[in-house]
């Protein structure tokens, strides 16, 4: 295996697939009370198909696969995909981003079918601040996924914070806390412009900053190519604290992934319209081997980086990407 590298030398082995674009939240940050267009459920990938193309990006070198949404646990049947993916050679780590409104029941039978990890989404502690953002959520379904989710050894879980001023960066100290009293892996995300709102952005600097008041911020060693967040720990704490922020702080230079959309189309990245269309050769026959051509162009498509938040960028909602 000689494994995929970009135009900038990043070397590229992780496939973030987007499963649907339906979620059953309608978060402020995300997407508008009434959702958005969806896509016709007749150009969605099968599971079948989805594991033909993640067969031929393994033999690429793509050894972690994440699985996203929308709400990945709103589409029927994933846990048979999640089986299909951990029985493809070279595929050695399957996560989830899920907004853990299903996971309680959920968690168990992923675990079994070869999940390793989860990523929930949790922007607030409070009831009733979790059913604005969400605009009907309930948060204890949430962290009775969560308790269900570490009861079956998905591990590490981390949590998915994105920090929106006036709406819940009053809450900064109570997340970081549960790093230190429930071991907790809180990533603290920066607002990116993808819904058109007029949420309050705060800089990953600022919410670090603040975070310090508690103590100091050690760093954490994490291994190469774990992704954009920088991790730390307060001292004591069991738990780490991430920072991503992909705004004031581009990680370009590390990205190591492609994305999958729900409809086959391979994005280079995640913040350019830019798209492979593989749904289309895949039902006209491709073979492997054309569709390892056609990876290997989205790899040479990919950016050495991204405008987010310049003028001229382009508006997706995360939903369609998968985050
Ligand atoms: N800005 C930052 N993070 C976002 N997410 C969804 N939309 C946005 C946005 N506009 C996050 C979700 C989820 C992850 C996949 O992406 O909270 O945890
Ligand atoms: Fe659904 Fe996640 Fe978007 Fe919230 S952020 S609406 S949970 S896809």
């Amino acid at each position: 295996m000689t494994g995929l590298t970009d135009f900038f030398q990043r070397p590229i082995n992780y496939l973030r697939i987007s499963v649907t674009d339906r979620c059953n939240l309608r978060c402020i940050y995300c997407m508008p009370p009434q959702g958005i267009s969806l896509m016709p459920r007749e150009s969605m990938l099968s599971y079948e198909e989805i594991k033909i193309i993640v067969e031929a990006a393994a033999t690429l070198g793509i050894s972690k696969v994440r699985l996203t949404g929308g709400e990945p646990l709103a589409r029927r049947g994933l846990i048979d995909l999640v089986a299909m993916l951990a029985s493809i050679p070279g595929i050695d780590d399957i996560s989830l981003t899920t907004n853990g409104l299903l996971l309680s029941e959920a968690a168990p039978s992923l675990k079994e079918a070869g999940l390793r990890r989860v990523n929930v989404s949790l922007d607030t502690l409070r009831p009733e601040r979790f059913s604005q953002i969400t605009r009907w959520g309930s948060l204890d379904e949430v962290l009775a996924g969560i308790d269900a989710a570490r009861s079956v050894g998905l591990s590490p879980i981390k949590l998915n914070t994105v920090i929106m001023r006036d709406v819940n960066d009053d809450e900064l100290f109570d997340f970081a806390n549960m790093t230190v009293d429930e071991g907790w892996h809180v990533r603290f995300i920066e607002l990116m412009p993808f819904e058109t709102t007029d949420l309050g952005f705060v800089p990953i600097a600022e919410v670090k900053k603040r975070i310090e008041v508690l103590g100091a911020l050690e760093p954490c060693f994490t291994e190469a190519g774990a992704g954009p967040a920088k991790y730390y720990r307060l001292s004591g704490a069991r738990g780490t604290i991430g920072f991503i922020g992909p705004l004031s702080e581009s990680f370009c230079s590390g990205c190591n992934r492609l994305r999958l959309t729900a409809n086959g189309q391979l994005r280079p990245c995640l913040a350019s319209d830019a798209e492979i269309d593989l749904r289309q050769p895949l039902r006209n026959g491709a073979t492997k081997e054309d569709l390892i051509r056609l990876i290997q162009e989205a790899v040479a498509a990919k950016p050495e980086g991204h405008r987010l938040g310049l003028e001229d960028s382009s508006c997706i909602a995360m939903s369609r990407v998968g985050g």
